[in-house]
């Protein structure tokens, strides 16, 4: 693999070997071309990453070709040979977007070196451009399902309010992405985006994290810290496991929601901030509030707007949405060419109640994309079918021809004898669980059949 590709712009044969010679022996791919009319094209398709282009051509001069280069979005940096550099001409070379100027009689050293720096500027611009299309990728909350679509819906309403939301959802369904999607929407959205992640910062670690510290305010404070809520000051915090606090945090945190104001660790003066708070958890706030292990003064402030992200299981028909979103994400990412779910596959992942959510789904995709050689997945190819799946549709009972509304209602069944299962039997739990009320449970074990004797109303 060469270092870089190059194209050499200059009609002078002698000078255009030399700078040939040089750069080959560095290791770069060199094309050349003797005028801004041969180089233009070969620019504009080719794929160069650094254009040497001497100023002084016949026909259309270099600052000319330089000028066609940015109108055509050339992405390789240009660099301006002149043998008459004048500061004007390197003013105007600039300005027009070169990255540098080198004047003839060209030192060799200097070549090389400048030519080694415009790479790195063009594989960190790259590399930029990467994260950004990265983050643009995955701000889009994939899914067409009912709740999805009144997910957005809230997501909609609540982001242009100063409204704190609180997220609820458990492990990996998208309530970050939900947090960065109402920030993205929201006015705020030129300002930053900051997360902390209270489960994951020691107690003792957490208000400096928060709220900063002065330096020498404790061991290991050998600098003054500017904490999240100032680095979020216009934007929006997000607090991530907001019910892993401590009880003395929760309480500084329930000052600034009050009041806007704090006081870092070790200092005096009291900084004021305009941030918008919005928390996620995947705890139930209530039972902690019980506990005594959350604020219900705090819990009542940060849950103005309560949003909650459903569980995969119950959205199923993004599945098949989901899977092919991240293959096709994942093979751009990694250069390979795209991957498609056979049927029995597509089948086998509705089955799965993906305790990991959308995180899960998302691992195993692009474990997919790297692993599973050809293009198309296969059931065999799927590594949690044996363990946790249901091999066939035979095993699971379920029918996959027929009326609908037997298909919908042996799932349900399915569905709900699992659900039941892991709550022991208890209708209560089972209807909290999936979010309905416990007398409609009841009703709908009664109409698909599944009521038993024992049953009646005494399940505490
Ligand atoms: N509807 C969706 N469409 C596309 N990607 C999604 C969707 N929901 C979640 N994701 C992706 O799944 C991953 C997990 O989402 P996220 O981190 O927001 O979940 P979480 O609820 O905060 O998880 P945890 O509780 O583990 O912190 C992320 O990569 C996110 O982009
Ligand atoms: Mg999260």
């Amino acid at each position: 693999m060469p270092k870089g590709r190059i194209l050499i712009v200059d009609d002078e044969s002698g000078i255009r070997s030399t700078l040939r010679q040089i750069l080959q022996d560095e290791g770069y791919a060199v094309e050349e071309a003797e005028s801004g009319e041969e180089a233009l094209p070969l620019a504009i398709h080719g794929d160069h990453e650094v254009i040497l282009l001497d100023v002084w051509l016949p026909g259309m001069d270099g600052l000319q070709v330089l000028a066609k280069l940015k109108e055509s979005a050339v992405p390789a940096e240009v660099l301006v040979i002149s043998g008459h550099g004048t500061i004007e001409t390197a003013v105007k070379a600039t300005r027009l977007g070169a990255f540098d100027f080198i004047e003839k009689p060209l030192s060799l050293d200097r070549v090389i070196l400048t030519v080694s720096n415009a790479l790195k500027k063009r594989r960190l611009e790259e590399k930029n451009l990467i994260l950004q299309e990265r983050m643009r990728e995955e701000i889009t909350l994939v899914g067409e399902s009912e709740a999805i679509h009144k997910l957005k819906d809230q997501i909609r309403r609540a982001a242009p309010t100063a409204g704190r939301v609180l997220v609820y959802g458990e492990n990996g369904t998208g309530k970050e992405l939900v947090a960065r999607l109402i920030h993205a929407y929201s006015d705020r959205n030129d300002e930053p985006f900051v997360e902390v992640n209270c489960a994951a910062i020691p107690t003792e670690l957490i208000e400096s994290e928060l709220f900063g510290h002065r330096k020498g305010s404790f061991t290991g404070a050998i600098e003054h810290k500017k904490g999240k809520f100032l680095q979020a000051d216009g934007g929006t915090l997000f607090l991530d496991e907001v019910g892993d606090m401590s009880l003395t945090t929760q309480a500084k945190v329930l000052r600034v929601l009050q009041e806007q104001t704090f006081e870092p660790v070790g200092g005096t003066e009291t900084l004021r901030v305009d941030v918008r708070v919005l928390a996620a958890t995947n705890k139930n706030l209530a039972d902690e509030i019980i506990a005594g292990r959350f604020r219900q003064d705090l819990y009542y402030r940060l849950n103005v707007l309560p949003i909650t992200v459903p569980p995969l299981r119950a959205r199923a028909s993004d599945i098949p949405l989901l899977c092919g979103y991240y293959l096709t994400f994942f093979a751009r990412q990694y250069g390979r060419p795209p991957k498609v779910l056979g049927r029995e596959a597509t089948e086998a992942l509705l089955r799965y109640p993906w305790p990991g959510n959308v995180r899960e789904l998302r691992n195993l995709m692009e474990w997919m994309v790297i692993m599973v050689p050809g293009s198309e997945v296969g059931v065999g190819d799927l590594p949690i079918v044996a363990g946790q799946m249901p091999a066939s549709s035979q095993e699971s009972g379920l029918p996959w021809t027929g009326p609908l509304k037997e298909a919908r209602e042996t799932y349900e069944r399915e569905f709900i004898k699992r659900a039941l299962a892991r709550h022991g039997g208890n209708v209560s739990r089972t209807a909290e669980e999936l979010q309905i009320e416990r007398r409609h449970l009841y009703r709908r074990l009664a109409s698909l059949g599944m009521q038993k004797e024992s049953d009646h109303g005494h399940d505490q």
